[in-house]
C-alpha cells in the first residue's frame, strides 16, 4: 500500500490536535483505565520511538510496542511482507531486541513520552510468559501486559491461542506473578473464538484483544514458489475487518469480558463499527504503514462521530448493536404430491 499523497508527513500534520473536551473519551478494560479508546497495535508502530515524530504518543489511549521475547530474535527470512488485495501479508517472525534491550532502551523513552504503555510479550512456553511477566511486574511506567498467544509466524506461536486449556494456563500463570492488567491477544485461526476468550477470562484476563492476523499465503505461479520466506504468513488490513468484527460480536454475545477490537481499521466509521459491536477500545495496525498519523486522525474524528449518535461518553456506544433474534427455520413442508425424499 503506497502512502497516498495526502498523508506525506508534514510539520503541520504532526501538530497535536487536542481532542474535544466536550465528550469524555475514557474507557476501562477491567482494571486498566485508558484516557481514550484509540490505541496502536503491536508490530505496526515499532517501539513507539520510530513513530514519535509523526504522532504525539501522549495523546493515544495506549501504545503497544512490538512484541518482546526473552531473548532477541532475528525473525524470519525474506520476503517478510507481501501486499495483497485490500491487505498485507506478513511473516516477520517476532523480530525483536529481547526484554533486556526493551527495558534499557525502549521503555524509558516511551514512559518519558507519557503514553500508557501496554507491553506485548510472547514466548515458546507458558514458563517463558511467566518469566517475562515476572520481570515486568513492578517496573514503573507499564500500564498493562498484552499476551501475544496468537502469532502465526513462529513455531508454536499460536499453540496457546488455539487450545483453551493452554490459553487458560498461560493467563493463570501470568496472573499469579503480576498485579498488572492482562490483555490476552487472540487468534482468529480457531473454530470457536468464544471458547478461547472464555478460557482467557477464566484464567484471569482483564480483557481480550481481537484479533491477530489471519493465516494466509501468496504464490508466484511463474516461478512456482511461495512469495513469503516462511511460506505462510498473517493477513492484516481492510481484508480482515469483517472477520475481526465477527469475532468481537461472538465474544461480546457470549463472554462477559471487555474487548479491544483490531483488524483492518482505517477510518472513523471502522472504529465506530467496532465500538457499537462491543469493543471498548480499538487498536490501529496496518493503517500506520500507509499513514503514520492514522491513529491521531482517528482520535480527532471520534468526538464528532460520538456526537452523531448523541452519545455523552463511550458507554453510550459500546456494545449497543441491535442484533435481530434469528428465528429458527420452520420445518419444510413438502408440496402435496411431491416425493417425501425430495430435497
Ligand atoms: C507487519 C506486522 C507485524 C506484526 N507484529 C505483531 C507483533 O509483534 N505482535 C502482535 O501481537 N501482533 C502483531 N501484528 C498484528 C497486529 O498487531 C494486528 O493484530 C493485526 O495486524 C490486525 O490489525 P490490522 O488489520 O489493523 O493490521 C503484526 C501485524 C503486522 C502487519
Amino acid at each position: 500500500m503506497p502512502p497516498p499523497e495526502s498523508v506525506v508527513p508534514s510539520p503541520a500534520m504532526a501538530t497535536p490536535q487536542p481532542a474535544s473536551p466536550a465528550i469524555p473519551l475514557t474507557v476501562s478494560l477491567g482494571r486498566l483505565r485508558l484516557p481514550n479508546p484509540i490505541m496502536v497495535a503491536s508490530g505496526t508502530f515499532g517501539y513507539g520511538r520510530e513513530m514519535s515524530g509523526f504522532v504525539d504518543l501522549a495523546r493515544l489511549g495506549g501504545v503497544v510496542p512490538k512484541t518482546i521475547t526473552p531473548l532477541p530474535r532475528p525473525g524470519n527470512t525474506p520476503w517478510r511482507t507481501v501486499e495483497t488485495a485490500a491487505g498485507l501479508l506478513n511473516s516477520i517472525g517476532l523480530d525483536n531486541d529481547g526484554i533486556d534491550s526493551f527495558l534499557a532502551r525502549q521503555l524509558p523513552f516511551l514512559v518519558r513520552c507519557g503514553a500508557p504503555v501496554i507491553v506485548s510479550i510472547a514466548g515458546g512456553s507458558q514458563a517463558d510468559f511467566v518469566a517475562l511477566a515476572s520481570r515486568l511486574d513492578g517496573v514503573p511506567g507499564i500500564a498493562a501486559l498484552e499476551l501475544n498467544i496468537s502469532c502465526p509466524n513462529v513455531s508454536h506461536g499460536i499453540d496457546m491461542g488455539t487450545d483453551p486449556v493452554a490459553c487458560r494456563g498461560v493467563v493463570e500463570g501470568v496472573r499469579s506473578v503480576t498485579a498488572l492488567p492482562i490483555l490476552a491477544k487472540l487468534t482468529p485461526n480457531v473454530t470457536s473464538i468464544v471458547e478461547i476468550a472464555r478460557a482467557a477470562k477464566d484464567g484471569g484476563a482483564d480483557a481480550v484483544t481481537l484479533i491477530n492476523t489471519c493465516q494466509g499465503m501468496a504464490v508466484d505461479w511463474r516461478r512456482r514458489r511461495p512469495l513469503l520466506g516462511n511460506v505462510i504468513g498473517g493477513l492484516s488490513g481492510p481484508a480482515i475487518k469483517p472477520i475481526a468484527l465477527r469475532c468481537v460480536h461472538q465474544v461480546r454475545q457470549a463472554v462477559d469480558i471487555p474487548i479491544v477490537g483490531v483488524g483492518g481499521i482505517m477510518t472513523i466509521d471502522d472504529c465506530m463499527e467496532f465500538f457499537v459491536t462491543g469493543a471498548s477500545a480499538v487498536q490501529i495496525g496496518t493503517a500506520n504503514f500507509a499513514e503514520p498519523i492514522a491513529s491521531a486522525r482517528l482520535l480527532d474524528g471520534l468526538p464528532a462521530a460520538l456526537a452523531e449518535l448523541g452519545a455523552t461518553g463511550m458507554a453510550d456506544v459500546i456494545g449497543t448493536l441491535a442484533v435481530p433474534q434469528r428465528a429458527p427455520c420452520p420445518p419444510a413442508t413438502p408440496p402435496s404430491g411431491s416425493s417425501p425424499h425430495a430435497t
